[in-house]
């Protein structure tokens, strides 16, 4: 039987990590998959999170199953981090998931069951596994125009174009901030836009977070949701706390699923907790429930936000450093966009084959679509890496 399986192409983010750890010379730069890393080029557990892990690991007392929706103190925090009060309580209904990852995929299987013909409308780029995910469960896509190549900025006028072409009952997926794979983000007024276009036309907004507080800052990144959870009858959300938590490998998600009333609450409720036991029965405890620890105490809380803060001053740090190095080294303010990106990603707007050859000759590694990972940059390595881009174009 097996032998019928196909091979499978790999994932394009995925890859870069092995080949990246393959390449035995000393100078390389990983600037590939999302992951943040200090000055020292490390990606340490942070300090409320060991704390809480500790606090845990003293206090927990069984490991017995918790709920097809995960730790409830966990969930509450999460939707109070993303919906502050924009929505009322009664009319979220959460649920904990495997990682953002995890939530998008739980969030698309309610959309299919929930309205099978739904087509669901991504940004042209999006995030590559948006798009797997939605071909493996076989639903349709739409896709919008997003990124302008000439300004390296939003192309709203071709988005909102594209969106003429979406159907009542469709959704609309969104990246909350710090846009993956781009960095370029839409305005507030944009948000509002949006918005009144989802409303006029009857789409499901669906939001992926996954970079709350890389951004702008933790409230600030949130602010375009916001907008949109208090005006809109119906939204989905996948959250994630592998960046703002550093929790990557422990697989901490949620989808939050906002609907008209507490009776259409209860019935998403019933929904998503079948869609678990279905999938993988209860979702993992260790990082959620390290999660709902510093959320609910007010030092650890405090001292969480000042760290995600000097992670998120780093990387605008390391934005301007670089659009700086590049305009010394290319002579032009061709990459002054790098400053005015936000979050971990920007794309550089280089060709496959640049991107090829700053792999081949200069030991710079990212995403063939020349996404680079800002966090992955030491500082120290931001000329190195503006006099290779130099080279190439
Ligand atoms: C990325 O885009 O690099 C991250 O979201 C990691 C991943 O799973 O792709």
């Amino acid at each position: 039987m097996l032998e019928n399986l196909k091979e499978q192409a790999p994932d394009k983010i995925i890859e870069l990590i092995g080949l990246y750890a393959a390449d035995e010379r000393a100078d390389k730069l990983d600037l590939g998959v999302g992951v943040y890393k200090d000055a020292a080029g490390n990606t340490p557990v942070m300090r409320a999170v060991k704390a809480a892990e500790a606090r845990l690991l003293a206090e927990q007392d069984s490991k017995k199953y918790v709920g097809l929706l995960g730790d409830l103190s966990y969930v509450d925090a999460i939707r109070d981090l993303v919906l502050g009060d924009a929505v009322p309580a009664e009319r979220v209904c959460g649920a904990q998931e495997p990682g953002g990852t995890g939530a998008i995929r739980q969030l698309f299987e309610l959309i299919r069951v929930a309205n099978a013909g739904a087509t669901v409308w991504i940004s042209d780029p999006s995030w590559p596994n948006h798009e797997a995910i939605l071909k493996a469960l076989g639903m349709k896509i739409g896709k919008y125009r997003y990124f302008d190549a000439a300004t390296c900025g939003v192309d709203f006028v071709g988005m909102k174009a594209d969106l003429e072409a979406a159907q009542a009952g469709d959704v609309l997926l969104l990246h909350g901030c710090c846009h993956n794979p781009t960095g370029a983000n839409i305005t507030a007024a944009e948000w509002a836009e949006v918005t009144e276009l989802a409303l006029a036309r009857g789409l499901m907004p669906m939001i992926d977070i996954a970079y709350q507080g890389f951004g702008d800052g933790l409230e600030a990144d949130a602010a375009g949701v916001r907008l949109m959870a208090a005006k809109v009858p119906e939204m989905l959300i996948a959250a994630s706390c592998s960046k703002n938590f550093g929790l990557y490998r422990d697989r901490v998600g949620a989808a939050l699923i906002i609907s008209k009333d507490a009776a259409g609450t209860a019935l998403s409720k019933a929904n998503i907790a079948t869609l678990n036991r279905l999938n993988f029965s209860f979702p993992p405890d260790h990082g959620a429930k390290v999660v709902s620890i510093i959320m609910n105490d007010a030092t650890l809380r405090a001292d969480w936000a000042a760290e995600l803060e000097e992670m998120r001053l780093n990387m605008l740090d390391l934005r301007q450093g670089l659009a700086e190095a590049l305009r010394r080294e290319t002579n032009s303010d061709r990459f002054d966009f790098i400053a005015e990106h936000r979050g971990m990603f920007s794309r550089l707007g280089l060709s496959p084959e640049q991107v090829m050859k700053l792999r081949a000759d200069h030991a710079v590694y990212m995403v063939g679509d020349s996404r680079i990972n800002v966090a992955g940059l030491p500082k120290d390595g931001l000329d190195k890496l503006a006099k290779a881009i130099a080279s190439v174009i």
